[in-house]
């Protein structure tokens, strides 16, 4: 499926008629177990993906499935309570959708979380990561086909995806909070099953840090229409192979309810200082 400028023109307007004329700076995407924040906004107004135009749902676990506009920490934003993900059965393009629906209703930074298992052995499960760069390799694009000039150029650079100044501010908000924060390269694996322990040799030996499966997309989608890109892991786990143990679904979630204070009170700080 491919959309045209205009679906993403329709999907705004529903959602402008919802907001007046309330315009998100941030757009923030809140990743597995870290959805919870989004009930933080205050003077909330609440858009279940299902009722916008063009929107597919989000069916994964801990995922809520709906746009929160509001503010948080004093600054304007709309909140994705859930993301879609390519193993859901979306293509790239669907995935990353509504990132360019909320940049069209005036966004222009995108702050992207996500849970991720470590590569880096010198991490641990529960310690926070920066975003500094991604690994995609070769699987399909969020951008192959018709290019839509009005949200960017045929061919983007990838330079500087996530914004370096907005990794400054990440790094001393850590300071100032006394947040340990650790930074590296966020690799893209398509899941819904786990990597395998040569998988994530692999990720290792190509420079990754964390292994994930969502995130990326949705990054290139924001890069290619000009917006400011932040990105933290939570690393719930250390990914397969590393310690002598199997993954599981339900220690991803454990790990995120126990870092969600540290990840919310990160994610307010830089906020607050947009
Ligand atoms: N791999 C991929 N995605 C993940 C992981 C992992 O180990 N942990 C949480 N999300």
């Amino acid at each position: 499926m491919r959309y045209t400028f205009t679906e993403y023109q329709e999907s705004a307007a529903y959602l402008r008629e919802k907001i007046g004329d309330f315009v998100p700076k941030a757009a923030m995407v809140l990743g597995s177990g870290l959805g919870e924040l989004g009930d933080q906004v205050e003077n909330p107004i609440v858009v279940p993906y299902g009722e916008i135009p063009h929107f597919v749902a989000s069916t994964a676990p801990g995922h809520k499935g709906q746009l929160v506009f509001g503010w948080l920490s004093g600054r304007p934003v709309a909140v994705m309570q859930g993301r879609m993900h390519h193993y859901e059965g979306y293509s790239y393009e669907e995935a990353s959708y509504a990132i360019r629906v909320l940049r069209l209703l005036g966004a222009d930074t995108l702050i992207v979380t996500n849970a991720a298992g470590g590569v880096n052995h010198d991490f641990h499960a529960g310690e926070l990561m920066l975003i500094t760069d991604q690994i995609k390799l070769f699987l399909e694009s969020p951008l192959r086909g018709e290019n839509l000039r009005e949200f960017g150029p045929r061919f983007p650079d990838s330079s500087y995806l996530y914004t370096p100044m907005l990794q400054d501010l990440a790094r001393s908000v850590a300071t100032q909070q006394g947040i340990s924060l650790r930074e590296g390269v966020y690799m893209y694996f398509p899941g819904p099953q786990y990597e395998t322990p040569a998988e994530v040799r692999l990720a290792r030996l190509l420079g990754a840090d964390a292994v994930g499966m969502s995130t990326v997309p949705e990054v290139i989608v924001a890069g290619h229409c000009g917006m400011q890109v932040l990105g933290i892991t939570l690393i719930t786990n250390m990914a397969a192979g590393i310690l002598p143990q199997p993954l599981s679904e339900e220690e991803v979630l454990t790990a995120a309810a126990a870092a969600k204070e540290r990840f919310s009170a990160l994610l307010l700080g830089c906020l607050n200082q947009l």
